[in-house]
């Protein structure tokens, strides 16, 4: 396909104004440097839509869409990318010279595309398989048992794949790219020897659909008992299940504002709940909850509600929703716990009980902070005073994690409160600081102790065709990616997005190269920005559109801003340093441990100096962090 020129891309965005391109379609308000309006892309009373006139983006703190005046186009019209452009230039009249595309370069937006369609193409097929396939009378009377109405069927879209090996495959894969488009979603699965099938056969299908309603992966159940009962899409380039979020997107539909949401844990407790007229539950899909799941919920709610089985695993799971919350929880932002009694789930409840006393369970759960100090005070005498102290040490590390503010100051007022510890000294305590997903990999701290909160690991359950991951393909989508994440570099490329001048005179080789996905973003960036000096934020936003790394930039470039030009210069001086000094760090530990692995007895004279040397240094810099 001939493909448009970048510099013609690049130019055209240049002489329009995104303020005018938004404003034609939705009224816009000034506000303050940037300019609001009710986000055009999700149901809202109060604008989180926000136009950004200096650097040319809007960002909707809402949903999250973002982008530049094609991303715009693209998603407000509908356009595919070409449309949008030749639309835009037409504004300006300018016309859209065309280059044939080198072979095998192909945009990420298209690829995900096709990628969407034919899951949409899935989704009407098993929807229209639950009214007309002849088995179908089954899965009806399945969902009639559960309790669910038609309606609510319609509105998670539930439907129906047969049983059978090949019934999606024969409707859908008529032609080699539509089947091959099917194996990447992984709606069809190939074995051993080569023969293709349907990966959900008579099953009640859930689909999984995005902030703005896209579907993106399914979830299929039993009809009986058999194993595994729920069979969940695998990671695929439009579905990572760590950030996505069951029945978020119906729940914002259903609300205009929504007060709170209630995070349970699977598929038909959310529906059940809905069908019994509590539209704000949302599940996670057989992961624990993140900190990127608990940063997208706390955008839309300021209160956020764990509902778990009061069992061992429930307890836990709720204690890995906790660990996940603290560090995003910001004044002003609240979570809650509520364990139900044995053998209980939301959905048997809500339907033995009905919604008041589910709404009223809610309004009884335990605060953070209730839940945080006994499951860590579980087991120890805090009557006796060494017990205190135990107390104090496990439960500081958890403490540091929060963010500034007062309900820190109010957590450290609590613990002191039952240690009898003064916070000066809590704050004092010598914790070793807690090793989170999000720290690089070499930072040598060990986990204070053995309640230390631990990296989000998936805990998935068993599928029929798991296979463990292998370290490459999901752990950098999950977390190096994930604007929660918080760290430095996320910090820096923020601060990039926004003026990218900043980039021109940075060392590429000072920038950290330890494999994760941030860091090789940080190092791409750069560089682009050093091969086209002059580039704009629009453009680059742009460059990454409808990439993971698309959506990161955009939020992170959100979260900025409020510095003036010299402001963010000197922060991203300050903050350049601590990741050029975090890498020579990496490297001297390297170096270092290299030697120390060797008998000290074997090194020579020089390396003998080059270690005290290497272990002097490594002193100074660690000072610095
Ligand atoms: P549960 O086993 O608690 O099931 O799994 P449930 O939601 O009560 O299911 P019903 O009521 O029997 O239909 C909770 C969640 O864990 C994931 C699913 O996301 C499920 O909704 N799960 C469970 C799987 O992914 N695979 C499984 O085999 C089981
Ligand atoms: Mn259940």
């Amino acid at each position: 396909m001939a493909k448009i020129p970048q510099k013609f891309i690049d130019d055209l965005l240049d002489r329009v104004d995104l303020v005018d391109v938004i404003d034609r379609r939705v009224k816009l308000r000034k506000t303050g440097k940037n300019f609001s309006a009710c986000c055009p892309f999700h149901d809202e009373k109060t604008p989180s839509f926000s136009v950004n006139p200096d650097k040319q983006f809007f960002y909707c703190f809402g949903c999250g869409a973002g982008g530049n005046a094609l991303g715009f186009l693209m998603d407000y019209e509908r356009l595919e990318f070409p449309q949008a452009v030749e639309s835009l230039a037409q504004t300006v009249g300018l016309e859209v010279p065309k280059e044939e595309g080198r072979p095998g370069e192909v945009s990420r937006q298209d690829t995900q595309r096709p990628l969407l369609e034919q899951l949409e193409q899935a989704t009407r097929f098993y929807e229209l398989s639950l009214r007309k396939h002849p088995d179908a009378k089954r899965a009806i009377s399945y969902l009639k048992e559960r309790g669910l109405s038609g309606e609510i069927a319609k509105t998670f879209r539930i439907g129906f794949a047969p049983p059978g090996w090949d019934n999606l495959l024969s409707a859908l894969a008529a032609t080699e790219q539509q089947q091959q488009h099917l194996m990447t979603t992984g709606m069809l699965v190939k074995n051993d020897k080569g023969r293709i099938y349907d990966r959900f056969r008579d099953r009640i299908t859930f689909p999984i659909v995005d902030a703005r309603g896209r579907v993106i992966a399914f979830g299929g159940r039993v009809l009986g008992d058999d194993k595994p009962k729920y069979l969940n899409s695998p990671e695929t380039p439009v579905f990572h299940k760590s950030r996505e979020l069951y029945g978020l997107y119906q729940a914002r539909k259903a609300h205009r504002q929504l007060e709170r949401i209630v995070v349970v844990e699977g598929y038909m407790d959310v529906i059940a709940l809905a069908q019994h007229g509590i539209h704000y539950a949302v599940a996670t899909l057989g992961t624990a909850t993140s900190e990127a799941h608990l940063d997208r919920l706390f955008r839309h709610v300021p209160e956020v509600i764990f509902c778990f089985d009061g069992d061992e695993a429930g307890r836990k799971a709720a204690f890995r929703g906790l660990e996940a919350a603290l560090p995003v929880m910001h004044d002003g932002r609240q979570v809650r716990f509520l364990f139900l009694p044995e053998g209980e789930d939301p959905d048997s409840l809500v339907r033995a009980k009905g919604q008041g006393h589910l709404e009223h369970l809610f309004t009884q759960a335990s605060p953070l902070e209730t839940f945080l100090f006994q499951h860590l005070a579980k087991g120890i005498d805090i009557t006796a005073l060494d017990g205190r102290a135990r107390l104090s040490k496990t439960a500081a590390p958890f403490l540091q994690l929060l963010p500034e503010g007062v309900f820190k100051t109010l957590m450290y007022q609590a613990l002191a409160d039952q240690t009898g510890i003064d916070v000066d000294s809590l704050k004092r305590l010598q914790t070793p600081p807690v090793v989170r997903a999000s720290v690089p990999a070499n930072s040598s701290v060990e986990a204070a102790t053995e309640h230390s909160p631990t990296p989000d690991t998936d805990t998935d359950y068993y599928d029929e065709d798991y296979a463990p991951p292998e370290a490459s393909d999901v752990e950098p989508v999950d977390h190096s990616l994930s604007p929660a994440a918080n760290n430095d570099i996320h910090k820096v490329l923020g601060l990039l997005v926004l003026d990218p001048a900043l980039g021109a005179k940075v060392d590429i080789d000072s920038l950290p190269s330890d494999g994760r996905r941030d860091s090789a973003l940080l190092k791409n960036f750069v560089s682009q920005i050093q091969q086209d000096a002059g580039t704009t934020t629009a453009a680059l936003l742009g460059f990454w559109y409808g990439t993971p790394e698309g959506q990161l930039l955009t939020e992170l470039a959100s979260k900025e801003g409020l510095e003036d030009d010299k402001g963010r210069e000197l922060l991203f001086t300050a903050l350049m340093a601590r990741v050029a000094n975090a890498q020579s760090l990496t490297e001297l530990r390297a170096k270092i441990n290299e030697l120390k692995g060797r008998h000290y007895a074997q090194l020579s004279d020089g390396e003998k100096r080059e270690l005290l040397n290497l272990t002097q240094q490594l002193r100074v810099l660690a000072g610095r962090q």
